[in-house]
C-alpha cells in the first residue's frame, strides 16, 4: 500500500510507517508539488500525507483512485475539500492539541514584538543607527494590567489567556460561538459580543478557525472599532483578515501594530503591510517547536497506520460521519 508524503517532515513518524512492510513510501522532501505533479502521486496512492499549502480540492481528491486516508500534517484542515472526502468515504485526519502551547507562545511573542519594536529595533542596531540613547526611541506601551481580546477561545485560545493572564495580569474577554464556563472561572474570563471585544481589547488575538462565517471577519469596519493604540495578532488563518484593509489601517493609525504569522494569499504577502514598519512578519512558523512538530509526525503516522495497517478509522479522525457502518467498510 502507497503513502504519499508531500514534505519533509522530522524522521518519528517515518520511522513509524517503516515498521510495516506492506507500506511503500512515495516520500518527496523537494519543494511543494504543483497541482499536476500531486494529481500524478496520490494517482495509486492509499494514504497522502499533505502539509499545509497542498490544495487537496475536488479533483486531487478524484485523482486519488485508492484513496483511503488523507492524514494532514496540520490542525487546520481548511486546505482539505472535506465534503469531497466525506462523500468519497475518504478519512480525514488531522493533529488536533499537538501544537496548543506552541501556537500560543507564538502569539505571545508576537504581541511582545510589536508592543516592544522588537523587530525594528534590530534592524536599527543592525544598520549602524543607534549611535546614542534617545529618551524617546521605541516607545510602546506596557501589557501589564492592560485587556486582551481573544476571538476564538478554544484549546489554544484559552492558553493565549493563560500566559496573558498569569504572565502579565492582563485581563481576559473574548469571543466564541459557545460559552467556556471553565475557562473562564479559571482565568476569570468574560464572554463579550464582538464589538465590546473590539472598542475594549489593547490586543486582539485571532485563534479561530477559518469558515464561511469568519473569512474577513476583521476588516474595516472592525479596525475602525479597536482603540487607536491597540494591537492585533493572527496565528490562525490569514484570511480571517481583510489584509489590504490592515494595510490601510496601520498606515492611517486606526490601530498602532499587527503581529502576522498567517496570510490572505499565502505566501504571497500584501506588499502595503510590507513596507510598514508597525506589523511584525513571521512565515507560519507558530507551531514550529522542536517538540510540536516531532509530536505532529508521530500523529499523521499514527492516523496512516490505524486506517492501513489496523482497518479503523484514523484515532485523530476529523470527518466523524465516517464512523458509521456504512463507510467504514470501505477500509
Ligand atoms: C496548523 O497545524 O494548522 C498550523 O497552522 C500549522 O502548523
Amino acid at each position: 500500500m502507497k503513502v504519499l508524503i508531500t514534505r519533509e517532515i522530522p524522521q518519528v513518524g517515518i520511522n513509524i510507517l517503516r515498521q510495516y512492510p506492506q507500506l511503500e513510501l512515495d516520500y518527496r522532501q523537494g519543494p511543494p508539488l504543483s497541482e499536476e505533479e500531486l494529481k500524478k502521486a496520490v494517482k495509486d496512492a492509499d494514504a497522502y500525507i499533505p502539509v499545509i499549502p497542498d490544495q487537496v480540492n475536488k479533483s486531487i481528491l478524484t485523482a486519488g483512485k485508492q484513496l483511503k486516508v488523507v492524514a494532514t500534517y496540520s490542525v487546520g484542515y481548511d486546505h482539505i475539500d472535506l465534503g469531497t472526502a466525506t462523500s468519497k468515504g475518504i478519512y480525514v485526519g488531522n493533529t488536533p492539541g499537538d501544537l496548543t502551547e506552541s501556537v500560543a507562545e507564538h502569539a505571545i511573542a508576537l504581541m511582545l514584538g510589536v508592543a516592544k519594536h522588537i523587530a525594528e529595533g534590530d534592524k536599527f542596531c543592525r544598520s549602524g543607527k543607534f549611535q546614542y540613547w534617545d529618551p524617546m526611541l521605541y516607545m510602546g506601551p506596557k501589557l501589564v494590567g492592560k485587556t486582551i481580546g481573544i476571538v476564538g477561545f478554544g484549546r489554544i485560545g484559552q492558553m493565549v489567556g493563560k500566559i496573558a493572564k498569569y504572565g502579565f495580569n492582563m485581563n481576559v474577554i473574548y469571543n466564541d460561538v459557545m460559552k467556556h464556563a471553565e475557562a473562564e472561572g479559571l482565568l476569570d474570563a468574560e464572554k463579550v459580543d464582538m464589538d465590546n471585544l473590539l472598542e475594549n481589547s489593547d490586543v486582539v488575538s485571532l485563534n479561530c478557525n477559518l469558515t464561511d462565517a469568519t473569512h474577513h471577519l476583521i476588516g474595516e469596519d472592525e479596525l475602525k472599532k479597536m482603540k487607536p493604540f491597540a494591537i492585533l495578532i493572527n496565528t490562525s488563518r490569514g484570511p480571517i483578515i481583510n489584509e489590504a484593509a490592515l494595510a490601510t489601517g496601520l498606515k492611517e493609525g486606526w490601530i498602532a501594530g499587527a503581529g502576522l504569522d498567517v496570510f490572505e494569499n499565502e505566501p504571497e504577502i500584501n506588499v502595503g503591510l510590507k513596507k510598514l514598519n508597525n506589523v511584525v512578519l513571521t512565515p507560519h512558523t507558530a507551531s514550529a517547536t522542536f517538540e510540536a512538530r516531532i509530536q505532529m509526525s508521530r500523529m499523521v503516522a499514527e492516523n496512516v497506520v490505524d486506517v492501513l495497517i489496523n482497518k479503523k478509522p484514523p484515532r485523530y479522525l476529523v470527518n466523524k460521519e465516517l464512523t458509521d457502518n456504512k463507510v467504514s467498510s470501505i477500509v
